[in-house]
Formats: structure tokens, sequence, C-alpha cells
């Protein structure tokens, strides 16, 4: 739980946090305060150490007859990051609870401010653990409880900022807990019983339909059900809508945020997830070291409805929100897509599959195209884990962002850098459609040329998107966590572009 009170000075509670910075350090007057508390402990530590407050350098002393302990840190380039590393420390020596106090460094938006705070409190608390035994979880230790404290009361502003922070953590633990399942346990039906427990919650704003093999056959998916055909799981194609409520009555208009009230401005945003539940590459096989995390193939979709899972929960946005997820399995049978097959998308373009392995694009161009001729929004924005291509050039930690409209583009990239998602435009380079010319059908499936296959999977989806903006983003390295723990990324899924996406809507 997260608290806050007004209280000049924590003289109780279990672990002290001292967030400092390199400017602040020297002259601070509580640091001097807490130092006098724990008898000069933090002193002699500076000392040392050569403490000077730098960007992530920290230190805990014992907290004498007050605290257990104290730990100076120098905040890192998020305070969200800082707040996890804090807690990560305070988890190995089992405190129960986190003291913290505003300092002016933290700023005035006090709504980012509890946002923040309760982000990097309750992500940095996740764990995936429903495979673990009962005994070894329950010895886990975590820290249960976060304090705030301020000089001044608090606006109101800072504690809505926790609860939507709150909002927003869970959201991102239910796609990162959808990503972390094996595909034993998460597959097209489950996804869509996820859909429709959102749909559920969600008071009547948001509806799910879902589409069936011989459904999708009669609209002409046949590039989709290609990729689904080798699996005995049955495809499903889920999509969501969320409208925002419409008040008509004055006095309700009155009580509600301004937010909500439906206005000429909002517009149709249509999310494409990519959600193919395993990808095994299908009859051109992936090496097995490639196929062990291909669990996560399906973190496109499990993003989107972490997204729904927030619209269901709050009265903020007031756009109309729908969702796409072609879900399905690559899987190698008798009946799987051979290469040089050659199958119908719902536009009426015929592809050449030279690649059963490149069969992201082959879900989403039906998605797109689904969403362009049915829904009719005005932007489509596509998270797909789609080149393994993205992350060489990239890296694990940066998406690559592709789109039809500069301004779109811009505007998510500003965004994004505001929430601390990372991500770097790539070109939708026109000359290398070339490279996608089939002999024999409209077009292939990959460049072939061995080069810039992040851009030809992008190029590729961009044909069968023909009236609407659009932006697609490539997250094949940021969407799941194989390496080290870094802030409030844990192994494991991610939830790479909520924070981004769900600040867009609002
Ligand atoms: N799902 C993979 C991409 C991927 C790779 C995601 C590694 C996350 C981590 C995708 O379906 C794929 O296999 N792409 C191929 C495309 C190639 C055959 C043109 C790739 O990247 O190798
Ligand atoms: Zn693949
Ligand atoms: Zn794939």
């Amino acid at each position: 739980m997260i608290y806050w009170k007004k209280n000049p000075f924590p003289h109780t509670g279990n672990t002290l946090v001292f967030f400092t910075n390199e400017n602040t350090f020297k002259k601070d007057l509580r640091l001097q305060q807490v130092d006098r508390l724990v008898k000069g402990r933090i002193t002699r530590k500076i000392k040392e150490h050569h403490f000077e407050g730098k960007k992530d350098e920290s230190f805990v002393v014992e907290g004498g007859d007050i605290y257990e302990y104290v730990i100076v840190y120098g905040v890192g380039e998020s305070l969200r990051n800082s707040i996890a590393n804090v807690n990560a420390i305070a988890r190995t020596l089992k405190s129960t609870s986190l003291n913290l106090f505003y300092s002016p460094f933290m700023g005035k938006d006090y709504f980012e401010l509890g946002k923040q705070i309760a982000l990097g409190f309750q992500l940095s608390n996740y764990s995936f653990d429903v495979y673990r035994g009962k005994e070894e979880v329950k010895k886990k230790h975590l820290v249960k409880d976060l304090y705030f404290y301020s000089e001044q009361d608090l606006p109101k502003e800072f504690g809505e900022g926790v609860k939507w922070g709150q909002v927003l953590s869970d959201g991102i633990s239910l796609t990162r807990n959808m990503v972390n399942e094996p595909a034993s346990h998460m597959h097209p039906e489950t996804m869509v019983a996820k859909a429709h427990a959102i749909e559920k919650a969600s008071n009547g704003t948001i509806s799910v339909q879902v589409l069936n093999r011989d459904e999708c056959q009669k609209l002409g998916m046949g590039s989709y059900l290609g990729v689904a055909q080798g699996s005995d799981r049955e495809p499903k194609f889920i999509i969501l809508k969320y409208k925002p409520v419409i008040l008509n009555l004055v006095q309700d208009l009155k009580k509600m945020p301004k937010q909500v009230r439906h206005d000429k401005s909002a517009k149709k945003i249509c999310l494409v997830g990519k959600s193919i539940t395993f990808d095994s590459g299908g009859l051109s096989l992936k090496p097995a070291k490639s196929m062990e995390t291909m669990k996560m193939d399906m973190a496109g979709g499990a993003t989107v409805l972490g997204i729904f899972d927030i619209l269901a929960k709050t009265g903020k946005v007031a756009h109309e929100v729908w969702g796409v997820l072609p879900a399905c399995e690559n899987m190698v049978s008798g009946k799987s897509l051979r290469p040089g097959d050659i199958v119908t998308a719902l536009n009426g373009k015929t592809i050449e599959v030279l690649n059963t392995d490149a069969e992201g694009r082959l879900a989403l161009a039906d998605a797109v195209a689904y969403a362009e001729k049915y829904i009719k929004p005005d932007y489509i924005i596509d998270l797909a884990t789609l080149t393994g291509a993205c992350m060489v050039a990239l890296g694990e930690d940066i998406t690559g962002i592709f789109g039809n409209d500069e301004v779109s583009v811009k505007k998510f990239i500003e965004k994004a850098k505001k929430e601390g998602e990372e991500i770097c435009e790539l070109p939708l380079y026109k000359p290398y459609l070339t490279f996608l010319k089939s002999d024999i059908a409209d077009i292939k499936n990959i460049g072939g040329t061995g080069y810039g296959g992040a851009i030809s999977g992008a190029l590729f989806i961009g044909e069968f998107v023909k009236k609407n903006k659009w932006i697609h983003l490539d997250i094949a390295g940021p969407a799941y966590n194989s390496g080290a723990v870094k802030g409030v990324i844990g192994k494991g899924g991610t939830g790479w572009g909520i924070l981004t996406i769900m600040s867009l809507l609002t």
C-alpha cells in the first residue's frame, strides 16, 4: 500500500529513504538532521565511500534507535526507476516499509509525482510466481508499504496521481502476466477469455467480438488463416471496442471531470497487436535457442489487452478505441503452410510465402486491412514483436517506430520520451519495396537480401494500409527482458508501450 501524510520529518518507520542529488546533498539540512539521529554514520559513509550523490549512487547505514536502516540514494534518470532500485535494496534488507519525503527537486507536478511513485513501487514488486511452489512464494520477502511525507499538505492531485499510477501498474502487470505464461497455458482461447473478463469488468464501455476460423474465411483473411493452419489450436480473431460514456444530463456533465465529456475532437483509434501465442517458425523452423522465448510473440496483443484493462477502469479517455488481435499459433504439422505457398489476404492481394517464420506480417496484413475496411479509424497503431532485425539494429531496450504520417510519429516519440519508454524512428524507405516483388504473386513476405529486415517487415504491413494514418511499433526487443532487472523492468514481459499509449489517449 501507498500512504501519504503531512509530517515534515518522519521520526518513525522501518527504512528511511533519503533521495538526493549532486547539487543538493552537501547543503541538505535534512540530511544533516538524519545524520545526527544516526550518530554521524552518514557523514562517515560519505567520507569513506567518497559519495557525491551521483545518479544511482547509494549506500545504506544502520538506523540507530529510530529507523532500522537509512538508504541514501542519488536519484537517477527517473524517480520511477530510483524507487524501484531502492525497493530492491530494501527487499534484501527485509524492510517492511519505505519512508520517503518530498524534496523540492521532485518538482511541482504533483499528479505526475504521485503517478511515478506508484509505478516505481508497484512495478518493482511484480514477479511471475504462478508455477512456483507455494512455500517458496511465501518465503519471498516484499516491502509491503510505502509512506510519502511532506512538509505541507500535498494537493489532491498527488493522490489522484497515485491512484492513476496504480491503475496503470495493474494494466502493465496484466500484460506481463500474459506474456510470461507459457504457450501451454496461453493460447488463442485464453486470450479470448482475458478479453471477455475485461469486457465484463468495464460497466458496458467495452464490447468484445470474436471471429472463428469460418467467419475469418468468409471475410477472406487467407493470410492470417495461413499462419494458423498448421496448429491444432483454433485461431481467434478478437475485436474490442471501447466507447466513452456519452452524458446528456447537464448536472451529470458538471460532476464529471472535463476529459470524459464527449467532444467533437474525439478520435477513433485502432490498436492492432501481433498475437502469435507461439512462434515455432513453422516449416521454416527456428533453431532451438531462438525458439526458447517465443511464447512472447503475443506481446503486442497482450499490450493491447493491458490498455483495455485500463480503459475499463477509467473515465479519462474521450476517444473511441478499438483493439484487433489476430490470435493464432505458428506450428509445424502436415497441414502447415509450405514455403512457396500463396495465400490471399482480405484486401484481395496475393502473397507468396517464402518464409513461414515471417508470420507476424501475414497475420497483421489481414488485421490492418480488416481495421481499414470495417472499423475505419482515424489512426491505426500496430504493436508487434516483428523482427529479430530490429533487435540487431536497436538492441533490447529500444522500439523501432515507423509511420506514414510524420506528425503522428513525432508526437508518439515525444510522448514516449516523456514517459521514459525508449524509441527510435526507422525509415519506411519505399525503394526497398522492390525486394518484396514476387515473380508469381502480388507480393512476397520476405525481402530476401538479408539486410534491412525491420524495414521490409514494416513496408510489407504498409502495403495493407492504404487510407489510414498508421504507426508501426516493432517491439521485438523491449517487449521481453531476458537480461538483468533494470529499474521497474524485471525479467520476462515488460508491458512496453502502455504508458506512452495511455498518455496519448488521455
Ligand atoms: N517473432 C519473430 C521475431 C522475433 C525474434 C521477436 C526475436 C522477438 C525476438 C518473427 O516472427 C520472426 O521470426 N521474424 C523473422 C523474419 C525473417 C524470417 C524475415 C526474423 O526476424 O528472423
Ligand atoms: Zn516468426
Ligand atoms: Zn513471430
